[in-house]
């Protein structure tokens, strides 16, 4: 498993600008991009679909993190392959066949990952831990990028960390909402090894910098 990885989010990215941003990020240190997708039905907002990724798939050099807050995210699985996925994250939430919503994703040829909401246990990945390349503890409630980090995140961090290293695979670790440089550490600590940022890096005056300083942290 490679060291901490800052996957910023384009959700507070200028999309009016969005080829410029994307220049950016690749001029950072930032490793992944994350793309939050929202239905307007899982959660109480929506944000772009396909045009966007594949706007951005084609200016960026780097590892595109797809975060579906969808529901039935089955349906559109393909789609976001072909639109230049490297990770598909879905809700477990809202896959009532969460282990062949995971197949589905790696025969499309992409790393599978599952999140969880702040309301849902780490228990619910118990039964799909060996499958996956990625688990994500949402640390906010899915919906806007702003909003405050929930502090029992931390602990569940530690709960999933337990949970990978049962299962001896390499899984990535991610974070997702409210992450900044005052809870980052803790994050770390706690056994995480991707941290989402939004407005913490897009709202800064040198975003850039700010993706270093995340990484400086460790
Ligand atoms: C929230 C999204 C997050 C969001 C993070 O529903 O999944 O990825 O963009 O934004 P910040 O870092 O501002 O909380
Ligand atoms: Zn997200």
């Amino acid at each position: 498993m490679e060291k901490l990885i800052i996957a910023p989010s384009v959700l507070a990215a200028d999309f009016a600008n969005l080829a410029k941003e994307t220049s950016m990020l690749n001029e950072s240190a930032a490793a992944w991009i994350h793309i939050d997708v929202m239905d307007g039905v899982f959660v109480p907002n929506i944000s772009f679909g396909f045009p966007v990724l594949e706007a951005i798939k084609k200016h960026s050099t780097k590892f595109l993190d797809c975060h579906l807050m969808i529901e039935k995210p089955e349906r559109y699985i393909a789609q976001f392959a072909k639109s230049g996925a490297d990770m598909i994250t879905v809700h477990a939430e809202a896959c009532p066949h969460l282990h062949r919503t995971i197949q589905q994703i790696k025969s499309e040829g992409c790393m599978a990952g599952v999140a969880i909401n702040p309301g849902t246990p780490v228990s619910v990945l118990e039964d799909v831990i060996e499958d996956l390349d990625l688990a994500l503890i949402m640390s906010v409630n899915p919906g806007f990028g702003g909003q405050s980090f929930i502090a029992n995140s931390i602990q569940k961090t530690s709960q999933l960390k337990t949970l990978i290293n049962s299962s001896g695979k390499d899984i990535y670790l991610e974070i997702d909402g409210g992450v900044n440089k005052n809870n980052a550490v803790d994050l770390i600590q706690a056994g995480a090894n991707v941290l989402v940022a939004g407005s913490f890096v897009f709202a800064s005056v040198d975003p850039k910098s700010t993706i270093q300083e995340l990484l400086d942290l460790v």
